[in-house]
């Protein structure tokens, strides 16, 4: 462990339930909430795990925390180091608030393609951002494989590397998944979450098969992505053109995803996912990202699979803040043809009189 975040309480203060020693220490344990509209909908429970009311935002705090110390325990990463990472967004954002909470310094490189406040909250946090053009994964210059090159290439740098460091996949072990298990008290029949890394969906699967074997694991693929075609069929093919959602959605299997227990397979397409963003908003007052939206409309075909009576739980990844300009913008909708799929905007509430009781 850094001494910077870990070793400030000098006063001997006894550390209380609920009090956290720094940043990182703030991570996980977080609620899981029962989506009750959709819940009573379905006659099954559904619940989602607030991995947005983690510190830095997201999920992908965990993989954040568990990559730093699992360096930080092997020795590679020393005091003042620098992290290198490629990401589109959230991981980034979590390495950010690691790094400062343990004085390392960030560099990103993060495709070119993702949202504007995801440059701009990582470069608030102080990382370093590169932006870089898109190109297929087996090229050189692809952002991932350009981090690592750059890692090698610093004085005193690590590569997190979230797509095969399995410590990302360690974090889902060790905490998300014995989490779920406490907090359903055991009764859970179904976990569903879509991939990005497949560090979440990897170790949750393995933390909840070995609770329970009989615990029913579904990966939820985006359009545009190659594994639902994948596990169907035994091929990486994508099914349907490029998908809206930010952060998931893969063409390889990754070595956090590689031997899960996976038990089936759930496509979402673009105007599903915009259609449950937009039902949580409203019905359940819940501000999510695009990935909240994939994974409670594939627990939504789950319910529907198995029947009323099942427990389902997924992951509500990260809130919408970070795609105002873009899932939460109208015009942005429209472009993209899924304007229907949003719903009507609300009417306004003020009548031809209003004004005038507005401005006596
Ligand atoms: C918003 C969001 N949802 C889901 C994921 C996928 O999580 P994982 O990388 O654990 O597969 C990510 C990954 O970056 C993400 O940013």
């Amino acid at each position: 462990m850094s001494s910077a975040e870990h070793n400030t309480n000098t006063t001997g203060w006894p550390t209380q339930p609920g009090v956290h020693a720094g940043f990182a220490d703030a991570i996980g344990n977080t609620p899981l909430i029962r989506l009750n509209r959709i819940s009573d909908e379905t006659g099954c429970e559904i619940l989602g795990k607030a991995e947005f009311m983690n510190p830095g935002g997201s999920v992908k705090d965990r993989a954040a925390k568990w990559i730093i110390d699992a360096a930080e325990r092997d020795g590679s990463l020393k005091p003042g180091g620098i992290v290198v990472e490629g990401t589109a967004g959230n991981t980034g954002i979590g390495l950010a608030h690691v790094c400062n909470a343990r004085g390392y310094r960030l560099l990103i490189t993060m495709p070119e393609t993702q949202s504007a406040e995801k440059f701009a909250t990582l470069r608030t946090l102080g990382a370093e951002v590169i932006p870089m053009k898109v190109v297929p994964y087996s090229n050189p210059n692809q952002y991932q494989h350009a981090a690592g090159r750059l890692a090698k290439h610093l004085p005193n740098a690590i590569w997190a590397n979230q797509f095969d460091n399995v410590a990302n996949r360690q974090s889902h072990i060790d905490s998300t998944g014995p989490e779920i298990w406490t907090q359903t008290s055991g009764k859970v029949d179904a976990f569903v979450c879509a991939t990005g890394t497949g560090g979440t969906l990897g170790g949750v699967s393995r933390s909840l098969k070995r609770f329970n074997s009989k615990v029913k694991i579904y990966l939820a693929d985006p359009q545009g992505s190659s594994l639902y075609h994948w596990f169907n069929t035994g091929e990486l093919k994508a099914t349907g053109s490029n998908s809206i959602t930010e952060g998931i959605g893969i063409a390889r299997i990754t070595d956090n995803l590689k031997d899960s227990p996976i038990d089936g397979a759930i496509y979402v397409e673009d105007p599903d996912t915009v259609n449950m963003v937009y039902r949580l908003l409203r019905e359940e007052g819940l501000f999510l990202g695009s990935t909240s939206g994939v994974n409670v409309a594939a627990a939504v075909q789950i319910a529907k699979q198995l029947g009323p009576g099942h427990t389902i739980v997924t992951i509500l990844c990260d809130s919408g803040h970070k795609y105002q300009s873009r899932l939460f913008n109208r015009q942005w909708l429209t472009e993209k043809q899924l304007d229907a799929a949003a719903g009507p905007v609300s009417p306004s509430l003020l009548d031809a009189e209003s004004q005038r009781v507005l401005n006596v």
